[in-house]
């Protein structure tokens, strides 16, 4: 466990060179959803646009999804879709495997947790997390029975400890152990305070902390902050 912690003016900058080099040769990398990546992922376009760089041999998985139907505003597939497939269009988009919100967090929950085992499990070359304000990751919030699992790669979550207060389908901490790389994407003032508990010099495994559970089990981290998220390191 390597943890690296990397603050710029323009992380969305940054996330996005980390995902050119991840899908130049195939490969499958894991996104995720939330406001944070978007940018992100508005810049990885127009970067494979600007060089002309094929990606359509990229898998995407999900970190995470919200039990709704793909065309819910709140669907973590309907971002991607936004930023991603639509604006590359068929033929030139990575394949995407989407989390199947709409059959609801169990039944989705095991769909993609065979989708996933029949696929090898893959090993991700990157898998970008977000963190919200109270430390959670994925759909994993602080102290919920999802983090002490240790056999599936996928669970369901009856109820959400955020907005949207819809239940989830998470990846787990056996599917985050693996990815070869894992980046975290993480901005503004109102995270500073938790990025200090999750990564600061004091940090240490607690499921209060969800984030906290990552570094032990991943390969390399990446911490990519903006100044204000930095700000109380
Ligand atoms: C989701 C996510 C979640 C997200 C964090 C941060 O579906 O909500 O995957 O884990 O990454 O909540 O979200 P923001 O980027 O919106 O702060």
């Amino acid at each position: 466990m390597a943890v690296t912690l990397s603050v710029h003016d323009d992380p969305a900058g940054a996330c996005a060179a980390l995902l050119l080099e991840a899908t130049a040769d195939g490969g499958n990398v894991v996104l995720t959803g939330g406001s944070t990546p978007k940018p992100a992922y508005q810049e990885f376009v127009r970067r494979v646009d600007a060089d002309g760089l094929d990606v359509a041999g990229t898998t995407v998985w999900f970190t995470d999804e919200r039990a709704v139907p793909p065309e819910d505003e709140r669907s973590n597939y309907g971002l991607i879709k936004e930023t991603v497939i639509d604006p590359l269009g068929s033929g030139r988009a990575p394949q995407v495997r989407r989390i199947k919100g709409e059959l609801g967090p169990v039944a989705a929950a095991d769909d993609y947790e065979s989708q996933l085992r029949q696929a090898g499990p893959p090993e991700f070359d990157l898998m970008l997390i977000g963190m919200g304000p109270d430390g959670h990751i994925c759909s994993m919030f602080p102290d919920q029975d999802s983090l002490s699992e240790r056999e599936r790669l996928v669970v369901g979550v009856e109820q959400s400890g955020l907005d949207p207060l819809v239940p989830r389908i998470t990846l787990t901490l056996p599917a985050i152990a693996l990815a070869r790389h894992v980046v975290f994407l993480i901005t503004g003032a109102g995270k500073a305070a938790m990025v200090l508990t999750a990564f600061g010099p004091d940090a240490r495994p607690n499921p209060h902390v969800p984030a906290t559970e990552v570094p032990p089990v991943a390969a390399n981290v990446t911490v990519l902050l903006d100044p204000a998220s930095a700000s109380e390191l």
